[in-house]
């Protein structure tokens, strides 16, 4: 089952990464700077989580491959112009992301912050072409939550307070996890929801599941920037959270206590998808492998 798992898990993040391939602009000018270094940016090696979510949730309500596809590759855009951001010097100030080097190393500051720019737009144009969903209103919804997830109140506030490095309690820290991490990973439930006009129980059920997911897949991201090895992650470890005064479980609570919230957690997790029954096989499997992950 896990190996299964591992290889559908493979496929769809090929299937999406020849996706946003297609989807990426291309220039011929002076300007082909900016796109070639978007694609750096967005075609690395990334796991691509976010959209394996949002496809076999689809696969759950039924729907066509080609629509979830596309707003997943848009979800993505935001997910990779978030790190190109996260990245910079003013922000984290790492230099190695996916086993290369970040892009304001490979191209420099300036690129970085275009790219981001660059790729925000592209989300919201591909997500609001007619391709994406042959009903307007469903495509504005899409918009509209994409909006809010990476917004102010989603991941750029987290982003916020994770500069701010605010450490008053753990309350505090798990609401700016959840803001960072969770809303995009949320948000990757929502497409399907959205395009389905799911029920309201359902919606709630797969809602709560994103957010518990969404908080222990931050706190693993601490654990091995703690623990792990930066050869196999593809970024910068060796407890650099902690040497840069940030607040996370990690370093407020200890890395015990941090892996012990992980398992509470993902129990937690999987039991939101009790109701679905086997239609939910393949999502509650990966809770494991998502939160196993060793990069
Ligand atoms: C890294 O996200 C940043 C976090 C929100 C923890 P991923 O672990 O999904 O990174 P990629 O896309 O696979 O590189
Ligand atoms: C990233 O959190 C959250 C984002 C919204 C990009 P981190 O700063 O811990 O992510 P990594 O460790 O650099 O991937
Ligand atoms: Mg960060
Ligand atoms: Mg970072
Ligand atoms: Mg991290």
């Amino acid at each position: 089952m896990t190996a299964a798992l591992e290889r559908q898990i493979a496929e769809a993040a090929d299937l999406v990464t020849v996706a946003l391939d297609a989807l990426l602009p291309r220039a011929e000018g002076p300007e082909q700077r900016l796109t070639e270094a978007m694609r750096y940016a967005a075609l690395g090696p990334g796991k691509r989580l976010r959209p394996f979510f949002a496809l076999e949730t689809g696969k759950m309500f039924d729907l066509p491959e080609r629509p979830v596809l596309r707003a997943a590759c848009a979800l993505e855009c935001i997910h990779a112009y978030s790190l190109v951001h996260d990245d910079l010097p003013c922000m984290d100030d790492d230099d190695m992301r996916r086993g290369r080097p970040t892009v304001h190393i490979e191209y420099d500051e300036a690129t970085a912050v275009l790219v981001g720019d660059a790729l925000q737009s592209a989300a919201f144009e591909i997500m609001a072409h007619p391709d994406t969903h042959p009903d307007g209103a469903v495509r504005a919804e899409l918009v509209r939550r994409l909006a809010t997830a990476s917004g102010a109140l989603g991941m750029a506030g987290g982003q916020m307070i994770d500069i701010l490095g605010v450490r008053d309690d753990l309350g505090g820290v798990a609401r700016m996890q959840r803001l960072k991490t969770g809303a995009l990973i949320a948000y990757a439930f929502e497409i399907p929801l959205i395009m389905a006009h799911a029920k309201d129980a359902e919606r709630h059920a797969l809602m709560a599941f994103a957010q518990d997911l969404g908080l222990a897949y931050q706190i693993v991201d601490d654990v091995l920037d703690a623990e792990g090895d930066p050869e196999t992650l593809g970024k910068a470890a060796g407890g650099k959270d902690a040497a840069r005064g940030k607040a996370n479980y990690v370093t407020l609570l200890g890395l015990d206590a941090a892996k012990e919230r992980v398992e509470l957690l993902a129990d937690q997790t999987r039991a939101h998808l009790d109701g679905f029954g086997e239609r939910a096989a393949v999502l509650r499997g990966s809770v494991d492998i998502v939160l196993g992950r060793r990069n």
